[in-house]
């Protein structure tokens, strides 16, 4: 009760006040009134147009950032799954094995580096691949030994970067894994490389400082009889829809 005592005066004192501000707002010259008010109109106009711009800025700045600081190659990831027919024997049920990469395919460079993980379950080693389309080399370098080898590149094996991106593509949406076949070939090293200079620029990041050896494919040399000691070393990994193992053997 007394609350409401005290308040009423107090509305009573606002009116006269809100009154009084209300014949100022009328008193003003009807023409300043508007033309003031379409200033504020002019200048909200503005200011959304400023806004315009600057976003407008950003969009197109943040396209050119990302086209000239971007890389201009992607890099893949991708799986399949092989079947091993070395472990048929073994277990009465189709045994698939997963393999992983990861691809940096450079079209405009004509060039793919396949990286090869430790793989989970078999005892090939971890790579990194080379395949230059250019100078139509491939290099492996062995990530376990630390050794580089370079062989003409095989090209009824290695996809060209297109068709390898598309196929990276096609795995990277994880719905596709295909089971597939394991290939198998055999390569002998036949001479040391002094100088990897001459292999192009991808090559010769990979294989600069290591030792490098030059390879060739033991079915395609003549009267080279298979000797006791070898070294060899696997390297399993895919550029096509099969898995490939690169047996790479050291006399
Ligand atoms: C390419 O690889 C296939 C399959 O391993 C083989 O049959 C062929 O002889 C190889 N070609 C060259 C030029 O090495
Ligand atoms: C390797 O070869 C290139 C050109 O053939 C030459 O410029 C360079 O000096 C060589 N490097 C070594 C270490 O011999």
């Amino acid at each position: 009760m007394v609350k409401i005592a005290f308040n009423s005066p107090f509305a009573q004192k606002d009116e006269p006040k809100k009154e009084a501000a209300e014949a100022l707002v009328a008193d003003k010259d009807p023409e300043i009134a508007t033309r003031g008010g379409g200033s504020s109109s002019g200048r909200c106009l503005l200011t959304l147009l400023g806004l315009a711009f600057i976003l407008a800025g950003v969009v197109v700045g943040g396209a050119c950032i990302y086209k000239y600081f971007m890389p201009k190659h992607k890099v893949y990831r991708g799986e399949m799954c092989y079947f091993d027919n070395e472990h048929r024997e073994r277990t009465a049920e189709p045994y698939f094995l997963p393999i992983a990469e990861k691809a940096d395919i450079r079209e405009e460079d004509n060039i793919a580096i396949i990286d090869v993980p430790v793989p989970e379950f078999s005892d090939s080693d971890p790579a990194a691949i080379v395949h230059d389309f250019d100078r139509l080399l491939t290099a492996y370098l062995d990530l376990q030994l630390g050794n580089c080898y370079v062989i003409p590149l095989n090209t009824s094996i290695v996809m060209p970067p297109r068709n390898l991106m598309d196929l990276f593509a096609k795995l990277a949406t994880g719905s596709y894994l295909p089971q597939t076949y394991l290939v198998r070939e055999e390569m002998v090293v036949t001479e040391e490389i002094d100088n990897v200079s001459d292999l192009g620029i991808f090559i010769y990041q990979l294989c600069v400082g290591k030792e490098t050896f030059r390879l060739q494919r033991r079915d395609q040399i003549t009267g080279l009889q298979k000797r006791s000691v070898e070294n060899c070393h696997s390297i399993r990994h895919f550029e096509n829809s099969f898995v490939v193992e690169t047996k790479i053997c050291q006399q």
